[in-house]
């Protein structure tokens, strides 16, 4: 509805924070939200960085969240929105340098768990207009672990607010040990009932993500084919049984493009701007990318990119493996953009190494070199062993950088298989398979560098990728229909348990 009162709960929100996907649906969800004429506020922590680039802040609330933990409230903007942030500034949690979730060091912080209890904490006190903001919402919307605690607070409430919680990634669910629990139970006073298997207890730990999963109104995943994987054992991640239970209330939601962010025509990051019915201009992007990654400069060599987080979920090990084959029988060049596992990042690292005019690899995190990839490159590599929904696969099709994926989540919900069948319908916008494995991987590469061949084809799958509209508009409608089943089960409902 128009006017809803949302407070969005996440701990990204791009431009201000941003590890992957999270980040970006963190800062563009709420300002479709807000264009829809919703009042929204996002909670956010206070991280240093954040602080660094937030601008200018006022200080709106001061909170005991525990027994030893008092945090601020400070307020700001997203940065060239109107969409209010309330940031949890609590010094002792979030003011340090290193990851969001993890230390220089690679490990992950060791009280994240007691982190994003704080933050819970002081959502829910805002959620339930008892933190000073003379505000109070109409919907709650958490997002992953680091917010799941909030629904399990809330619904502990006599008078609470709706929720609504969103499962970008189901693989981290943020689990504790059980002397955890105990601990922040004393500490900031949690029910003491959060402790049973049909709570928050899995398997022996404290797992925050079942709070969202268990307690929330409504809860959804960022693309529809990944709402029905994960009610299976394969992609469930022991939740499964859970989420079968809690079918009725489970719906997907495809992330939209931020295309003010993302789009050839207008992007300050590349080296030429360039639409569908200006597609040489990319040919001066890839030259740029060549140049910029140290690779020959060769016009009609084919060129894959790979951006993303090189965890196991994203099918590196796969490219590994293919790579050697590939590069052996075609001219091809590859270049990778990424940071994660020191595995992946090694072998990468070294396979470029071992083929400096073919391979370039840049570990890292930059913005700018993801844009100039997109820009720059003919194909995006994407064979993801799960994908809730991916975004880099929808930023490809609107660079006209074809994407290779695999069938899963919200790569199957986005990209159309160029088949015989496809290409004659003039549907197809890109290559998938089925089996995450070598073999299927590399015949779906060899079939698009085929296809590269032929040009006349080629222009026609890139113009029906840069066509497709993936924008946020008609899933920011989907969220606030959410919203409203969410408000007709908190009223009408007894809580689910
Ligand atoms: P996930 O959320 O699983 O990481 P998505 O495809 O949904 O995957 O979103 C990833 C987002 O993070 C994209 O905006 C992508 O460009 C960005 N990203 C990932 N790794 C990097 C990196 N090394 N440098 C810059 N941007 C990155
Ligand atoms: C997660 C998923 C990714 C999704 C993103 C944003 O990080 O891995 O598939 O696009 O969240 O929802």
């Amino acid at each position: 509805m128009q006017n809803d009162k949302i407070l969005f709960v996440t701990s990204e929100a791009a431009p201000l924070v941003k590890t992957g996907g999270l980040g970006d649906v963190g800062g563009s969800l709420p300002t479709a939200l807000k264009a829809l004429k919703c009042d929204i506020r996002i909670v956010l922590p206070a991280y240093r960085e954040v602080l660094r680039i937030a601008g200018k802040l006022a200080m709106v609330g001061l909170i005991d969240v525990s027994n030893s933990s008092v945090v601020r409230i400070l307020e700001g903007k997203l940065p060239n929105t109107h969409v209010t942030v309330w940031f949890i500034d609590s010094p002792a949690h979030f003011d340090r340098p290193g990851g969001l979730y993890a230390g220089p060091d690679g490990h992950d912080w060791h009280d994240n768990a007691e982190r994003f209890t704080v933050f819970a904490k002081a959502a829910e006190l805002i959620a339930l207009n008892q933190a000073g903001l003379n505000w109070y919402p109409d919907i709650v919307h958490c997002n992953d672990w680091q917010s799941a605690l909030v629904p399990a607070l809330l619904a502990h409430q006599p008078r609470r607010p709706a929720s609504v919680f969103t499962i970008h990634n189901l693989a981290y669910q943020g689990l504790f040990p059980a002397e955890t629990f105990e601990r922040l139970r004393v500490d900031f006073q949690l029910p003491p009932d959060l402790w049973d298997i049909h709570s928050m207890e899995f398997h022996g730990l404290f797992s925050f993500v079942k709070g969202g999963l268990v307690y929330s109104d409504m809860l959804n995943t960022v693309s529809p084919t990944y709402s029905h994987e994960i009610r299976t054992p394969a992609f469930g991640n022991g939740l499964d049984g859970l989420l079968v239970h809690r079918a009725e209330r489970l719906v997907g939601i495809l992330n939209g493009a931020d295309y003010a962010v993302w789009n050839p025509a207008t992007d300050p990051f590349i080296a030429k701007n360039y639409s569908a019915d200006k597609f040489g201009g990319k040919a001066s992007n890839k030259t740029a990318l060549q140049e910029r990654f140290g690779l020959p400069v060769k016009p009609d060599t084919p060129l894959i990119g790979m951006v993303g987080r090189l965890v196991e979920q994203k099918g590196g090990d796969l490219v590994l493996q293919v790579i050697p084959n590939i590069i052996g029988e075609y001219d091809v060049q590859f270049i990778v953009l990424g940071t994660g596992d020191k595995r992946f990042e090694l072998a990468f690292t070294q396979i470029a190494a071992n083929h400096p005019d073919k391979i370039a690899v840049h570990i890292g995190f930059s913005e700018e070199l993801a844009h100039t990839i997109e820009s720059g490159a003919d194909m995006f590599l994407m064979p993801s062993r799960f994908e809730p929904c991916g975004l880099n696969q929808m930023y490809s099709l609107r660079y006209g950088t074809i994407p290779i994926v695999r069938h899963t989540g919200g790569l199957a919900d986005t990209v159309i298989d160029a088949t015989d069948e496809s290409l004659d319908a003039d549907t197809a916008n890109g290559f998938s398979f089925d089996i995450a494995a070598p073999q299927a991987l590399r015949a779906t590469v060899e079939r698009a560098l085929h296809l590269y061949r032929q040009p006349q084809l080629w222009s026609q799958i890139a113009k029906r990728a840069m066509a497709a509209d993936y924008s946020w508009s008609r899933s920011a409608r989907a969220y606030i229909d959410l919203y409203e089943l969410a408000r007709q089960y908190r009223n009408t409902d007894k809580p689910y348990r």
